[in-house]
């Protein structure tokens, strides 16, 4: 087997890491993948080391350690570097775009080229380290370059991609200036990865419109060289939401001071603070269920957890402050002594505190407006046990594919969403616990060991073996 050659925009340090496998700390579900993928095996993992060095040091070379099998190497990146390449052109021009909120993109020609630098500046840091029989593979919309320059710079060896987010239809990506760039940097990988069927046939009738290259319903060939696009759906690794993940961690009723009422049902939110995820709507849905619905005031408590996130993005900033206010006028229409509809929690949660949470919930409402796979829907389904909670899930988002027996629902359909979510807290257990089944076998066989394993398989056997 090649070593397996890793490379992401951000890389955890070494306490991180440590932190990662007991479970102590929560992750972005990229980060939480890779590493279970890359602790396994012998490997290399490249990535910007997550802080903003001072000016006068842009780029120099980060900091090399190992962890377990892995040997992790660091690109610092200057505070200037970061505010054009990842708050600019990553979170500002592409996050918007490939989630199709078009009105969002923003156009700066000087964003892009820090990209361009950046992505250049990654493969080659990358070069050097490489053997000729290593695997590499490169991770999502910050890094689309990165092959490119890695060829540019020599290598001819193995190289793959995986985009984390959704591709969008061609009328939307088109509006990127550089988008023929970008298509052009992915027709060097010998193997393209996404989420789902409908991101695939996005990405290839992109591929289609701007080149005269050839499509098989696997290869996409064009001048001389052949990329396979297969799909390869992300999972978790369900055992660490499981029981003994969980039993250590006080229950969200006792972090929440909640009364004990058995009558009492949960409703839980958590996601990254991000207007992707559709928060504001979702509050809408529970607002107008308890207007529609006065039986359940005083009945049903919805917990928001929202993790910091990008708080240096103008349009995050903005979410937060949207979400925030629609949090105090529910509160303030709603709340009777000793009960309020929401409690708001804004801060990260370690990931064996968001597993117990999960499962002392009710239902799970996983609603965002367009999310590439959404591996929150996965935790709360692996965290569930004998009496599982309800899942409600976005049709717009990668995990409804898979997830068919969940509750699912088209967020921007304010009343269907707040009747559903009635519907969900009403559910008999027998309907509740053969919908969790059916899940939970995908969340089991689709896992992110099995995700990881898949891709790199394909990537080592070559465009002649693939299956995805
Ligand atoms: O999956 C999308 C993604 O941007 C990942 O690349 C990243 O790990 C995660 O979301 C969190 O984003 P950020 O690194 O910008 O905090």
């Amino acid at each position: 087997m090649s070593r397996l050659v890793v490379v992401t925009n951000r890389v955890p340090s070494a306490d991180e890491l440590t932190h990662l496998e007991q479970g102590s700390v929560a992750v972005g579900g990229l980060v939480s993948a890779v590493k279970s993928m890359m602790l396994r095996q012998r490997g290399l993992w490249l990535g910007w080391s997550g802080r903003g060095t001072s000016r006068g040091r842009p780029g120099a070379p980060g900091a090399t350690f190992s962890h377990g099998p892995v040997d992790l190497a660091t690109i610092d990146l200057s505070e200037d570097e970061l505010n054009l390449y990842y708050t600019g052109f990553a979170n500002r021009t592409l996050w918007p775009l490939l989630h199709c909120f078009l009105e969002r993109v923003s156009i700066r020609r000087e964003s892009y080229r820090a990209y361009q630098r950046i992505n250049r500046r990654f493969a080659e840091t990358l070069f050097p380290l490489l053997k000729p029989d290593d695997a590499v593979w490169v991770h999502d919309y910050q890094l689309f370059l990165v092959g490119h320059f890695l060829r540019q710079a020599g290598w001819k060896g193995k190289l793959g991609y995986f985009l984390h987010v959704p591709f969008p239809p061609t009328e939307a990506f088109d509006i990127l200036p550089w988008g023929p760039e970008i298509l052009q940097g992915l027709l060097q990988y010998d193997l393209v990865g996404l989420h789902t069927e409908s991101y695939r046939r996005n990405l290839v009738n992109a591929l289609a419109a701007e080149t005269d290259g050839a499509w098989d319903g696997r290869n996409f060939t064009y001048d001389g060289r052949t990329s396979r696009i297969g799909v390869y759906p992300i999972g978790i690794e369900p055992d660490e939401f499981r029981e003994p993940a969980r039993l250590s961690v006080p229950s969200l009723s006792d972090v929440l001071s909640l009364p004990p009422d058995p009558d009492n049902k949960i409703i839980v939110g958590v996601d990254r603070l991000d207007y992707t995820k559709g928060i504001p709507l979702r509050l809408r849905a529970l607002d107008r269920m308890l207007e529609r619905r006065p039986s359940m005031r005083g009945k049903v408590t919805f917990v928001q957890i929202s993790a910091p996130s990008r708080t240096r993005v103008p349009e995050y900033v903005k979410e937060r402050e949207d979400v925030e206010m629609l949090v105090g006028q529910i509160n303030g229409k709603f709340s009777e002594m000793g009960w309020a509809p929401i409690r708001y929690l804004y801060r990260y949660f370690p990931q064996r505190d968001l597993a117990r949470f999960y499962h002392d919930a009710d239902v799970g409402m996983v609603t965002p407006l367009r999310d590439g796979m959404n591996l929150i829907a996965k935790e709360f389904v692996a965290a569930q046990g004998d009496d599982p909670g309800v899942l409600l899930l976005s049709r717009f988002s990668g995990a409804a594919v898979e997830m068919g027996d969940a509750v699912v629902v088209n967020p921007y359909d304010i009343d269907g969403t707040s009747e559903a979510l009635y519907m969900a807290l009403q559910m008999p257990k027998p309907e509740r616990v053969e919908r969790w089944r059916s899940m939970m076998d995908v969340v089991v066989s689709n896992s992110s060991s099995h995700w990881g394993e898949s891709f790199y398989g394909d990537l080592e056997r070559g465009t002649e073996g693939i299956s995805g």
